[in-house]
């Protein structure tokens, strides 16, 4: 069940659709950071590149919301070929409707946390949600160091998910490599992020052929 989600955040955006070709047999999901200047300084991507990049990959397009009042963008982004996202807990005052909405909208939902918030705060939400993942960087950039106080979160969540029988995703972003991959999916995770470690390499879909390995526990 372990899976890789390659993030574009690092890719070469002038040729998306091949760079995204070039992973494509090793992995399960397209991590799309989409950012609004507010929740997080920079300003990513939107429903506008969702709507060109769906025709070009079969593979599951993830949204990650890293925008204040993520459900006003769910009907664009379902629109444009989204098939989840996952809002951070720090941007909504009351998480259960905006899983609904995202729902609603025919997506599947998924919650994550940045480095300051514990995962705890999740628990409540649990049952409802496809996904959660704990963000080992801060939102914003591709890139920074790996936040090792990460791994005792991926920890938590799996061992309250199986407490109580649940199948969730759990996803770590930010700062993943090989060199700290395989703690992450010991400690947990069944999802493995990673931006700047594949795009960043000089031969992109080795190094995802092996975070792939690594996830589903070959390597
Ligand atoms: C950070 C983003 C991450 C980022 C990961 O705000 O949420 O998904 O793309 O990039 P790397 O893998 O380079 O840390
Ligand atoms: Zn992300």
């Amino acid at each position: 069940m372990g899976k890789l989600s390659v993030s574009i955040l690092s890719a070469d955006l002038a040729h998306l659709a091949d760079q995204v070709k070039l992973v494509e047999p090793y992995a399960d999901a397209i991590h799309i950071d989409v950012m609004d200047g507010h929740f997080a300084p920079p300003i990513t991507f939107g429903p506008v590149l969702v709507a060109s990049l769906r025709p070009c990959t079969p593979l599951v397009l993830h949204g990650h919301l890293m925008i204040e009042m993520p459900e006003s963008q769910f009907e664009e982004l379902a629109q444009a070929g989204m098939d989840i996202v996952s809002f951070h807990i720090e941007a909504v005052e009351d998480p259960a409707p905006v899983i609904r909405k995202a729902r609603g909208a025919g997506m599947r939902v998924g919650m994550t946390v940045s480095p300051p918030t514990p995962v705890e705060s999740l628990f409540p939400y649990l049952e409802e949600l496809d996904d959660v993942m704990v963000m080992s960087v801060y939102p914003g950039w591709a890139g920074q160091r790996f936040m090792p106080e990460a791994l005792p979160k991926l920890e938590a969540v799996r061992a309250e998910l199986d407490r109580r029988g649940l199948q969730a995703d759990v996803q770590i972003d930010g700062g993943v490599k090989l060199d700290n991959a395989r703690r992450c999916i010991e400690a947990g995770a069944n999802v493995l992020i990673a931006a700047s470690a594949i795009y960043q390499a000089p031969d992109p879909a080795a190094v995802a052929r092996e975070l792939k390995a690594i996830a589903e526990g070959r390597a």
